[in-house]
């Protein structure tokens, strides 16, 4: 299966949607950005429950609902009230490495504390209604961290484990440990769901070659860098001759998408920028071209700048 990973602030409904409605099929389903458990009370993470709220995700994506936290109430209650409104499976995530979230033993902060999972598995699990799966890194400071984790994970029923094999440290940078991830999976009783780096159906195909008991895989940022890269795994089809009208298409639905949703001007470009900044990557442009999007100082000029680019595209 092919999942998109969860991307604050970029894989929301929004996003999601469009998405879908351009590329149905593309994904086997999208596990979501984070309910935050962060203040340790569940109005926080109710305020973002738009985003998986079933009526409004029917035509998009099937979704996963991610909760971030560590409060073993709080997590259940939310679960469960997920679980009332139609998801039969929730994400826990113990891989966010932003340093606000690690400081207190949240996200890959936990990773070097096995005691503390084992404490919040014991609690959670025997009150759960929906399945539990979850989301993590080999460590926070040391990929070897995950050797202590393993056999808690394996005391309890999961759903399925995926692995970013990178440390919190890393953040999102440096090379994924392909070698550590390939010692910690005949350890792990569970499916394992790989993450990390695909960017290209070459980079997934080397993947499979090397771990092909593995049948899932979690893409991110490699569908903002080419829109059409799950289209390019399923098919084998590296290039096809529509795939730069594709990846237009899709880009004009997502500006649609967010001139429609939020109403602040300056918010719509802040949001168009972040998209930019990655999905500039999936046309033939020069970075000096790129670069007038994220020079434009307002709204109007924003989406002007890159109707422009798509145009000039348009005629190669
Ligand atoms: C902007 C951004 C936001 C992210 N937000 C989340 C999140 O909410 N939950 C999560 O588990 N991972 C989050 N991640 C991590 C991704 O899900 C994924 O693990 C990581 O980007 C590596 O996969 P990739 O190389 O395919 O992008 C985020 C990553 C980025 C770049």
């Amino acid at each position: 299966m092919l999942i998109l990973a969860p991307m604050q602030g970029l894989t929301e409904l929004m996003f999601r949607k469009a998405y879908h409605q351009c590329f149905p099929g593309a994904f086997d389903y999208a596990v979501s950005p984070f309910l935050s458990l962060t203040h340790g009370n569940l109005a926080d993470a109710w305020k973002k429950i738009d985003d998986v709220l079933p009526q409004d995700n029917q035509d998009s994506l099937p979704v996963i609902p991610q909760i971030l936290g560590k409060e073993p109430l709080e997590f259940v209650g939310l679960a469960n009230r997920l679980y009332e409104i139609g998801y039969s499976e929730v994400n826990w995530n113990i891989g966010c490495p932003m340093r606000r979230v690690t400081a207190k033993h949240r996200g890959s902060g936990i990773l070097p504390y096995p005691n503390e999972i084992r404490s919040i598995l014991e609690q959670v699990v025997p009150r759960l209604q929906p399945r539990l799966s979850i989301k993590m890194r080999l460590g926070l400071n040391s990929p070897q961290e995950i050797f202590a984790i393993i056999p808690i994970l394996n005391d309890y029923p999961l759903a399925n484990v995926t692995i970013h094999p990178r440390t919190g440290r890393q953040q999102y940078g440096g090379q994924v440990d392909l070698d550590t991830f390939e010692e910690v999976l005949p350890l792990l009783r569970h499916p394992v769901v790989y993450n990390g780096d695909i960017c290209t159906a070459a980079d997934y195909r080397r993947l499979r070659q090397r771990f092909p008991q593995i049948a899932d895989y979690m893409i991110g940022r490699g569908v903002l860098y080419d829109p059409l890269l799950p289209m390019r795994i399923r098919t084998a089809d590296e290039n096809g001759e529509n795939d730069l009208a594709q990846t237009e298409h899709f880009i004009r639905t997502l500006l649609n998408a967010i001139d429609e949703g939020d109403v602040r001007e300056v918010s719509k470009m802040r949001k168009i920028k972040e998209y930019w900044c990655l999905i500039r990557r999936s046309l033939p442009i020069t970075e000096q071209q790129a670069s007038t999007v994220l020079h434009a100082q307002d709204y109007g000029s924003t989406i002007a700048c890159i109707h422009n680019i798509l145009e000039t595209v348009n005629e190669l």
